[in-house]
């Protein structure tokens, strides 16, 4: 960005008196408590996020978040063996499962018309942690600007970022930057109230901005994830092409929604 485009001011506290945007960096970096009333977008960029929101664009009815494999195992036995069940260890295919968590393995021939139990080891152990929020959102690249429409009037946004192996990576920090980026371009066209950004939104803000800046001089965004914690060992083990995928902005525009009492992911209507 040059110095002549203008950008959304962000709010001072005087104007507002405590923070309405925010990100969390890790799961466990969160009184999970604090969420309620908010709005969280969970977001697992390598892969959980993407895969469930390209699966539930190619048809899927629904998909079922799940905390463990063995937990995963159990909700299909109660399904009788109807549901396709899918995730990873170690970015693997887990044993006895249908399916991985490549995103692009769910294909309309696959995923079409089913039921997809999900367990991977980050994503889907992130959203057990939002459970007290008031909207759990699905986000990731590929659907970031239909999310930030899907969020556009909610005062309380919190992002969740997923992180790998429990600690925090780059891939989801960015999306959590991009949709406040997004949010406060959307939010400036409206009188309301300006946003105020804890000091990890301003992090993952200026995280954001700077990548969009080499983006911008022709760097891709998929050689930003190949050196993240997420990518450096999808990469080792032969995924480069979901790192491809999950780093196409805006190409699956769909919301998918976590509904807490029934705990299955379902496209927003
Ligand atoms: C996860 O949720 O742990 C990730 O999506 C792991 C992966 O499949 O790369």
């Amino acid at each position: 960005m040059n110095e002549n485009q203008t950008r959304p001011a962000i709010a001072t506290p005087s104007q507002r008196t405590t923070a309405n945007l925010n990100v969390v960096l890790l799961p466990s970096l969160i009184d999970p408590d604090s969420l309620v009333n908010k709005t969280v977008i969970v977001v697992d960029v390598l892969r959980a996020t993407t895969t469930i929101v390209n699966a539930l664009n190619h048809g899927a009815i629904q998909v079922l978040p799940q905390p463990s494999v063995e937990a995963a195992r159990t909700a299909h036995d109660a399904h009788n063996g109807e549901s396709l069940i899918g995730g990873e260890r170690g970015g693997k295919i887990v044993d006895g499962f249908h399916q991985g968590n490549s995103p692009i393995e769910y294909t309309p021939e696959v995923i079409t018309g089913k039921t997809l139990i999900l367990a991977t080891t980050n994503g889907t152990v992130a959203m057990e942690q939002c459970r007290a929020a008031k909207r759990i959102l699905i986000g990731a690249m590929v659907n970031l600007d239909a999310v930030a429409k899907a969020v556009e009037s909610d005062s309380q946004v919190t992002v969740m970022c997923s992180g790998t192996d429990r600690i925090i990576t780059s891939e989801d920090v960015m999306f959590a930057g991009a949709l406040m980026d997004r949010l406060l371009k959307l939010r400036a066209e409206t009188d309301a109230l300006p946003d105020v950004l804890t000091d990890t939104a301003k992090l993952a803000l200026d995280h954001w901005r700077t990548t969009e800046g080499a983006i911008q001089a022709g760097k891709p965004l998929a050689d930003f994830f190949r050196n993240a914690r997420g990518g450096i060992n999808l990469v080792k083990i032969g995924h480069d092409a979901d790192i491809v995928f999950a780093s196409q902005i805006n190409t699956v525009p769909v919301v998918p929604e976590l509904d807490v009492a029934s705990w299955s992911i379902r496209l927003r209507a």
